[in-house]
Parts: structure tokens; C-alpha cells; sequence
């Protein structure tokens, strides 16, 4: 019986989570182009764990080399602007972690033919901003989801730079990591991250990707729990 309680206080069930994953990939030409590293591992494990809670979970992800998790709406994109608009596409959601590695520029006229390599001839690429996701999804005045997770790979200055970043982005919390080199963190299975509100830092040990999901998902359904869905 108090396993059953203890399962049941956490529940997401009636609540629409979306979560983004992966890195964007912004075309050059048709045979390159511009993305960050990402390995999705981290994006794909919250919205297994959101889903594993009870939520109906919708993962847009960028292009990665990891199957969907079960029971997971899954929406592949490729470019940052396909992924805002499956975003967008997708709303209503109850909670929105944006997870995704997004690529913050791209090319202004992706060629249609491939660029040929001509010697001493380089080509100049002209670079635009992308839209910012978490950005537009926390500052919108309808349809915003009631909690708005985002990242911050921060190599120095952690919870600063994470902190004035949850301020600037608009968003309600932020997983700060330290993705320098020499932590590991980017391509590999653990992560050491810090969780900040508007209210609290909390600072979490070093873990598996996996259980920072899972710890992730219990407090966001925490943060519902006792709301009226
Ligand atoms: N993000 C997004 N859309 C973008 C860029 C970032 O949704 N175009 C989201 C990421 O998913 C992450 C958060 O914003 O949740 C932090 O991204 P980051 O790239 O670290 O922030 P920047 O604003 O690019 O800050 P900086 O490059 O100065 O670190």
C-alpha cells in the first residue's frame, strides 16, 4: 500500500509535457552543415521519465543516432526553425523542457547545388540568428506552458552564468551543467547538474543521465502535485 501511495503522489498523468532534444543541423548545401554536439542521451531520457510518471510526452528531437523511447510522441526535425514550429504545433503542454542543443545561427541562403571546392576560392558564409525556443516559448502570452525548463552547458561560471540565463531566456527553471571538457559530460552517460528556480539552487551529485531525468520528472511533478489538472 505505500508503495502504491508513494507511486501515486508523483503522478503526471492528465499533464502534456514536451521536451526537445538533440542538436539542430543547419544546412550549407545540400551535403553540409552547421550543428552542435549533442548526443540527445539527456533530452531522450527526461521524456522517457516524464512519460514513465504518466505524462503525455511529445520529443522533438533534432538528428541523433537513439531510437525513441516508448510510449513517446516523437517528432524528428532537422533545422532550429522546424523545431520551433513542431513546438508550436504541439501546444498545449502543461511543461516544456528544452533540452535541445540548438544550433544559434545558420546559413542565410543555404545553396541548392553543392558548394564545389575551388582552390584559393573560399566560400563566405553569412550567418543569421535563429530563433531562440525556450526563449519564444517562455515569453508567450497564450498557450504558455505553466512551467518552462531550459539548459544552460555552461565551461565557466556555472550557476552565474545559468542564473542570469533563466532571467534572460524568461523560463521558470534551469539545469545548469559544467560541459567542460574534462568533466565528460558532453557524448557520455553522467552529468553533474544544478537545478535553479526563481526561489532555490539546488546542487545534485554527480549522476547517470538517466536519474538526472528521473529526478527531473519528480519535481516537476512535484511542482503539479496539487495543482488542479
Ligand atoms: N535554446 C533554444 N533555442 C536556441 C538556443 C538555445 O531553445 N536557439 C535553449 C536550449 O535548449 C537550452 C537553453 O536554450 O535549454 C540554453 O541554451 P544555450 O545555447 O546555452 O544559451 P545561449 O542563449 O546560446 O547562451 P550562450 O551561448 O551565451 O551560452
Amino acid at each position: 500500500i505505500e508503495a502504491h501511495f508513494a507511486g501515486t503522489a508523483n503522478t503526471l498523468s492528465g499533464i502534456h509535457a514536451l521536451v526537445t532534444a538533440g542538436p539542430t543541423h543547419e544546412p550549407i548545401d545540400p551535403v553540409r552543415y552547421i550543428a552542435n554536439r549533442s548526443s540527445g542521451k539527456q533530452g531522450y531520457a527526461i521524456a522517457s521519465a516524464l512519460s514513465s510518471l504518466g505524462a503525455a510526452t511529445t520529443l522533438i528531437s533534432g538528428p541523433t543516432t537513439l531510437a525513441p523511447p516508448r510510449g513517446v510522441k516523437f517528432v524528428a526535425v532537422e533545422t532550429a526553425h522546424e523545431m520551433l514550429a513542431a513546438c508550436e504545433k504541439s501546444l498545449p503542454a502543461d511543461v516544456a523542457v528544452c533540452a535541445a542543443a540548438v544550433a544559434d545561427w545558420r546559413v542565410d541562403h543555404a545553396a541548392n547545388q553543392k558548394i564545389k571546392k575551388v582552390a584559393g576560392n573560399l566560400p563566405a558564409l553569412k550567418l543569421v540568428e535563429n530563433p531562440d525556443i525556450l526563449q519564444s516559448l517562455s515569453i508567450r502570452t497564450t498557450a504558455r506552458p505553466r512551467l518552462v525548463v531550459g539548459f544552460a552547458a555552461e565551461t565557466e561560471k556555472v550557476l552565474e552564468h545559468a542564473q542570469a540565463k533563466r532571467l534572460k531566456k524568461g523560463c521558470d527553471w534551469i539545469v545548469a551543467n559544467d560541459v567542460s571538457p574534462a568533466t565528460g559530460v558532453m557524448g557520455g552517460d553522467e552529468n553533474t547538474v544544478h537545478l535553479i528556480s526563481a526561489a532555490a539552487t539546488e546542487t545534485w551529485p554527480k549522476l547517470a543521465k538517466s536519474e538526472v531525468a528521473t529526478r527531473l520528472a519528480q519535481k516537476i511533478a512535484a511542482h503539479f502535485k496539487g495543482a488542479n489538472t
